[in-house]
C-alpha cells in the first residue's frame, strides 16, 4: 500500500475506495489527502479519514507518492492541466478511475514522468462488491522508472512502472472488490460494456422481471422479494457450481414444462442476440468516447 495518497475528486467512488483502504489499513497508516471544491466533501473526508482537504489542486496537495483521479471523464482534461501546472516536476503513481480517458491521453495530458495504470470499476464498489478491471500495459515491469522503448507505457508517454506499482494499484482497488488485470487497453472497452454498465443491465431486467410478476398478480413487495432472492439465488448457484450456466439451465428445464415455455418465448425474440448487440453498443460507444478524448486539447508538454 502507498503511505501518502491524494485523491483528485473526493465524490462517490472515491469515497467507496478510501472506505476499502480505511477497512484495510491500521489507522494512520496512510497519509491521506483529499482535492475537491465541494466543502461537504471535505468536512466528510476529515471526519471519516482523518484527510487533509484541499478546496483545489496545489504543489502540496501532489506531494502524495499515489495519486488517484476520480473526476468525471469530461472533468478530466481541467484537472490534468491542473496538476501539470501545480506540480511540473513532481512524478507519481497514478491510478486513473475515468471511463474511456487512455493512457496516451492521460499521458500527454499530465506529463511523461508519471507512472499511469487505469481501472475500470462499477457501481458495487460502493457496497464492497464491485468488480475492477486494471490495465498498465502487459505484464512486465520496467526496472527502473526510466522511460524504455520496449514498455508499453514508454510507447504511450508515460513513465515505465517500478517495481510494486501494479500490486500497490491493485491493493487500492482490492478494497472495493474483485480485481482482474487486462494485458490490451481495448479490452477495457469491452470490461466497460461487461461490468462497467453491467449493473444498469441487471437493474433493467430487476425492473421487468418485477413488471412482469406484478402484472401476474403478486404485489410489488411480493414481486421484489421474489426477483431479487431468485437473482441472488441462481447467481450465487452458477458461481459455486462447478456446471457452466448452459447445463444449470438445461437441469431446470423440462420438456414441456413452465421454464420451456417461457425460455421459448425469449429465444422467440433472440434475447442472446438482444445481449449481444447491447454489449457491442456498449462497446462502440466506449471506443468514441476515448477517441473523443484523445482528441481533445490537454495540458501537457505537447499541448
Ligand atoms: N460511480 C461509479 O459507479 C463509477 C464506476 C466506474 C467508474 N467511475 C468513474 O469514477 C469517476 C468519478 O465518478 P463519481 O461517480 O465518483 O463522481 P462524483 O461523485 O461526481 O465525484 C467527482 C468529484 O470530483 C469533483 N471535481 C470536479 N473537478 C475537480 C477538480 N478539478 N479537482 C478536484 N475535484 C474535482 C466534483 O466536484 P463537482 O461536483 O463540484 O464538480 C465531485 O465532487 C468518474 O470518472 C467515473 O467515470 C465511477
Amino acid at each position: 500500500m502507498p503511505d501518502s495518497i491524494t485523491f483528485f475528486g473526493g465524490g462517490n467512488m472515491a469515497s467507496a475506495i478510501m472506505g476499502g483502504l480505511a477497512r484495510a489499513s491500521a489507522p494512520g497508516s496512510i497519509r491521506v489527502q483529499v482535492v475537491d471544491p465541494l466543502a461537504a466533501v471535505g468536512t466528510r473526508w476529515i471526519r471519516d479519514f482523518q484527510a487533509q482537504w484541499h478546496p483545489g489542486v496545489s504543489a502540496a496537495a501532489c506531494t502524495s507518492a499515489c495519486w488517484v483521479l476520480a473526476v468525471k471523464p469530461q472533468d478530466m482534461a481541467t484537472l490534468c492541466a491542473q496538476l501539470h501546472d501545480a506540480a511540473p516536476d513532481q512524478s507519481a503513481l497514478v491510478l486513473s478511475v475515468a471511463a474511456g480517458i487512455r493512457l496516451a491521453t492521460l499521458a500527454r495530458w499530465l506529463g511523461p514522468q508519471h507512472r499511469i495504470v487505469r481501472s475500470m470499476p462499477n457501481t458495487p464498489a460502493l457496497i464492497g462488491m464491485g468488480i475492477s478491471a486494471l490495465y498498465a500495459g502487459p505484464r512486465h515491469e520496467a526496472a527502473n522508472s526510466h522511460p524504455n522503448a520496449e514498455d508499453p507505457q514508454a510507447r504511450a508517454g508515460a513513465a515505465g512502472l517500478v517495481t510494486g506499482d501494479r500490486r500497490q494499484a491493485q491493493a487500492l482497488l482490492q478494497g472495493v472488490g474483485e480485481t482482474l488485470w487486462v494485458n490490451h487497453e481495448a479490452q477495457l472497452d469491452a470490461v466497460t460494456a461487461v461490468s462497467g454498465s453491467g449493473p444498469a443491465y441487471v437493474f433493467r431486467f430487476i425492473e421487468a422481471l418485477q413488471d412482469a410478476a406484478t402484472a401476474l398478480g403478486l404485489d410489488p413487495e411480493q414481486a421484489r422479494q421474489l426477483v431479487l432472492a431468485t437473482l441472488h439465488g441462481a447467481t450465487a448457484l452458477a458461481r459455486t457450481s462447478a456446471l457452466p450456466p448452459r447445463v444449470l439451465r438445461e437441469q431446470v428445464t423440462s420438456k414441456g414444462g413452465t421454464t420451456a415455455a417461457a425460455l421459448a418465448v425469449m429465444d422467440q425474440g433472440d434475447f442472446p442476440g438482444l445481449i449481444r448487440r447491447a454489449l457491442e453498443a456498449a462497446a462502440s460507444r466506449s471506443v468514441e468516447l476515448s477517441q473523443r478524448a484523445d482528441t481533445a486539447p490537454g495540458a501537457g508538454p505537447t499541448r
